[in-house]
């Protein structure tokens, strides 16, 4: 029996190995500098999406229901307010984790820019680093 706290520790679990192989194939890069800070982390929107936000809202945007309830970041009204993704991405809420500590001002931008221009949202005014500065506690 999969329990709701179970399905978000694999979810969640799933987003960290994600993010752990990508930081794993950085350190192992065969010139072994990290002159360039795009080898760090994914910079770009889509990747972040791929690696960090996917394993619970899926591949489209189209969120899950089941042992848990992980909304829809398709055609989502609430993301045309820009502070609000900025927020919960920054912060969390419920079983959503914060990102404050993985993602930079320069990454929590990039994926919420990605996710108000993709899946069915046309939201063209972009957030930047200073919205996510105050966003940070
Ligand atoms: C471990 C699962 C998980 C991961 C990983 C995750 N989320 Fe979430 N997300 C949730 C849940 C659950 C909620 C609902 C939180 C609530 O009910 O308050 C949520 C809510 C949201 C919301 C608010 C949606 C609304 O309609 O109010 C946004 C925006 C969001 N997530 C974006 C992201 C982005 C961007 C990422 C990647 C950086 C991400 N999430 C990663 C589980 C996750």
């Amino acid at each position: 029996m999969t329990s709701i706290v179970q399905d978000r520790w694999r979810r969640a679990l799933a987003a960290c190995l994600l993010t752990m192989s990508a930081s794993t194939a950085i350190a192992q890069s065969p010139d072994g500098s990290f002159s360039n800070p795009t080898r760090f982390m994914p910079r770009d929107g889509e990747v972040i999406y791929r690696t960090s936000c996917q394993a619970c809202h899926m591949s489209a945007g189209e969120g899950a229901s089941g042992a848990g309830v992980y909304p829809a970041l398709a055609k989502n009204s609430k993301l045309q307010a820009r502070r609000y993704p900025v927020y919960i991405v920054v912060n969390g809420s419920k079983a959503m984790p914060p990102f404050r500590n993985l993602l930079d001002d320069e990454q929590v931008p990039a994926v919420v820019n990605y996710m108000r221009t993709h899946f069915g949202n046309g939201y063209r005014d972009t957030v930047s680093a200073s919205d996510v500065k105050s966003a940070r506690p």
